[in-house]
């Protein structure tokens, strides 16, 4: 398993194509993926340890609108993941543009037939190189739940270092479907990773 370079540097190839791994490509997900993606955020297997433990409370037509609004951004719009081999779907990522302060937070959400393959390490891996490859971007960071293990396992993996940890508390209408999320801060600085620099995980 290793990284492989970004095939664009943030632009979209010709066939909506952003990235591509050993096993996997990551490409912008279009309208007619709504499906696929609500039914992959209503799995409380996949979103109890985000807070949501009865799934996330969306319906596709939200999604629809998330797809069209994002669409020319290619660091803050909804992404597919699909086997290169065959074209199966394997989930869900999200770059995360970065804020003020040069930190991206990138998400990742697998259908649970693909865990435990070694895709989130993978893909993890090439969204960190995709990502220190943007100008504004200076340290990436993930916060998992402190019981979500192949998260932690994941980030830990991929050179990311335990800073802290905090507890997102929701709060107006998001009480009613979110619970609390005791989480860890993982982060890795653009020093880290050059350092480190594109070697396979599973070799190190
Ligand atoms: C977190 C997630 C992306 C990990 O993806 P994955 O493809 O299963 O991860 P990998 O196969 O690369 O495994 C990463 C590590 O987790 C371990 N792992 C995988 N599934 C596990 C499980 N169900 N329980 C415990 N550990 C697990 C692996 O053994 C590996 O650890 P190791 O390096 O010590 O062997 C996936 O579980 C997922 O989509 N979960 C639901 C959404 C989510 O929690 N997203 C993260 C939010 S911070």
């Amino acid at each position: 398993m290793g990284y492989s370079s970004p095939m664009t540097a943030g632009n979209r190839s010709i066939d909506g194509q952003l990235l591509i791994t050993d096993r996997l490509r990551i490409r912008s997900a279009h309208v007619s993926d709504a499906p696929l993606i609500h039914r992959l955020w209503i799995d409380p297997r996949v979103t109890t340890f985000v807070g949501f433990p009865s799934g996330i409370p969306t319906s596709e037509a939200e999604i629809e609108v998330q797809i069209k609004r994002d669409w020319e951004r290619p660091l803050k719009q909804l992404l597919i993941v699909e086997r290169l081999a065959d074209g199966e779907p394997v989930g869900e990522v999200k770059l995360g543009e970065p804020g003020q302060d040069g930190i991206s937070e990138p998400d990742i959400k697998l259908f649970p037939d693909h865990w435990a393959q070694g895709y989130g390490t993978e893909l993890w891996g090439t969204m960190i190189a995709h990502l220190f490859g943007q100008d504004g971007c200076k340290i990436v960071q993930g916060t998992p739940n402190v019981a979500n293990t192949a998260s932690i396992r994941m980030m830990e993996r991929c050179g990311m270092t335990r800073m802290g940890e905090g507890r997102f508390v929701p709060s107006g209408p998001l009480r009613d479907s979110m619970t609390d999320v005791p989480h860890y801060v993982y982060q890795i600085t653009r020093k880290a990773w050059t350092e480190r620099g594109a070697t396979p995980v599973a070799d190190a």
